[in-house]
């Protein structure tokens, strides 16, 4: 089955002028191709063709064309950092904060993390599933084609893996690209009484091999924050996770900056996330790791703006490390504890109102680059010929620009995944 969509307002490219480059850094965030009076070609789910209205193919004949007129076609979006498996809510908890409890208040009185993980513990994997394939669906339409999930609430064997076959069997059923990580290490739980190293110790000996070897493991993470795990921790993980060629995602410089940022960097992590709270220092080592010629991947920095927001903490330095030279990837973090959003469109937003990014730094953000921090950087985030069709066919609107202007509206008409 082939496609036309004609008469576009504009479509986005992305990596038009950066084919050689796996990620749009510094200037180039927006500086990227947008082709005015275009039209995209879709042919068995793979982008065939596309370019300007004056140089569209005119055949009609086996074709489906669709009239975009007024409308846009965007990469569709990327989110390269969720924890979308859980069994409640914890709407009673952002009530209580509205109430004056803070965040860490309500973590020590084993609220938070925690309370999520008594919730999993009693939860069946059947219906993980079901509430995790309602979140996929609902985050499609809002314009996301391919999802990191991690575990992380589990915070025992059992449960861990039951998050984690949760993720595998979510990825045998729908067509979005799922990455799957592992994050046992995201609080103690109650039985370990402060051994945080005894804990380590059974995520790296018992836990991470046996679900490395069912292969549910793309990815590991850690949570390295004071109260939970120390930069050592990502030393003694990563020492673990090599074994079975897993890299590493960390949350860093959420709340503090206790060195895991450089743990993190030095352990090769493929992407940094976070990072609310940068010292000149971090902002200098985070520089360094790019500026290296090293070959292996970059540890690109992935904010979270949705968190900032909920937990009214500040936002990741984006301009700054933007005008550093450096790239910058956005993702959703949806969870129920810190991000109850899966919309990337009001992160989009966010990077705007709030980081001071432009709108098409924005959007570089959670498409080219948040590929990056999945190492799908060849497969998808930007348009070229012969990649999967996962796009976004905007509602008309006036520009680019509207997108991000109009907060906490669904500018999407349709995502596609796969050309479907
Ligand atoms: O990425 N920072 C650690 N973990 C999550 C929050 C988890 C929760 O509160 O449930 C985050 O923000
Ligand atoms: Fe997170």
């Amino acid at each position: 089955m082939r496609t036309r969509i004609e008469n576009l307002k504009g479509l986005a490219t992305l990596r038009e002028n950066n084919q050689n480059c796996d990620f749009l850094a510094g200037n180039s965030m927006d500086n990227w191709t947008m082709i005015d009076d275009a039209f995209i070609e879709i042919d068995s789910g793979l982008i065939n063709n596309y370019g300007s209205m004056s140089s569209c193919p005119k055949g009609s004949s086996n074709i489906q064309i669709i009239d975009g007129t007024g409308r846009f076609i965007l990469p569709a979006f990327i989110d390269s950092h969720t924890h979308l498996v859980y069994a409640n809510d914890r709407s009673e908890e952002f009530n209580m904060r509205m109430h004056g409890s803070t965040y860490t208040e309500i973590a020590t009185l084993g609220g938070g993390i925690l309370n999520s993980s008594k919730q999993i513990m009693s939860s069946n994997e059947n219906q993980l599933l079901d509430s995790l394939l309602e979140r996929i669906e609902k985050s499609k339409k809002t314009g996301t084609a391919a999802l990191e999930i991690k575990s992380g609430y589990g915070l025992t064997a059992d449960s861990e893996r039951k998050m984690l076959r949760v993720i595998k069997r979510a990825k045998d059923q729908v067509s979005q690209k799922i990455w799957s990580t592992f994050l046992g290490a995201h609080a103690l739980p109650l039985s370990y009484k402060g051994n945080h190293d005894a804990y380590i110790e059974e995520i790296c000996n018992e836990m991470l091999p046996k679900f490395a070897d069912e292969g549910l493991v793309d990815f590991v993470d850690i949570f390295c924050e004071t109260n939970y795990f120390s930069p050592k921790h990502i030393d003694a993980l990563c020492n673990a996770a090599n074994k079975f060629n897993l890299p590493l995602k960390a949350h860093v410089n959420q709340f503090s900056s206790i060195g895991g940022l450089q743990a993190a960097i030095k352990n090769q992590a493929w992407s940094v996330d976070h990072l609310e709270f940068m010292t000149d220092q971090d902002h200098q080592d985070l520089y360094r790791a790019f500026e290296s010629n090293l070959s292996y991947r970059k540890p690109i920095p992935v904010a979270l703006p949705g968190c900032s927001l909920f937990l009214d903490i500040p936002y990741t330095p984006g301009r700054r490390i933007i005008d550093s030279h450096l790239p910058l990837a956005i993702a959703s973090d949806c969870n129920p504890g810190s991000a109850p959003s899966s919309n990337l469109g009001l992160c989009w937003s966010l990077a705007c109102h709030k980081m001071k990014l432009t709108p098409k730094e924005g959007l570089a953000a959670i498409t080219t680059n948040a590929a990056y921090a999945l190492g799908a950087e060849k497969q998808m985030g930007h348009i070229a010929k012969g990649l999967d069709a996962n796009l976004i066919l905007t509602k008309p609107v006036s520009n680019l620009s509207f997108i991000p202007y109009s907060f906490g509206e669904n500018n999407i008409e349709y995502t596609f995944i796969q050309g479907r």
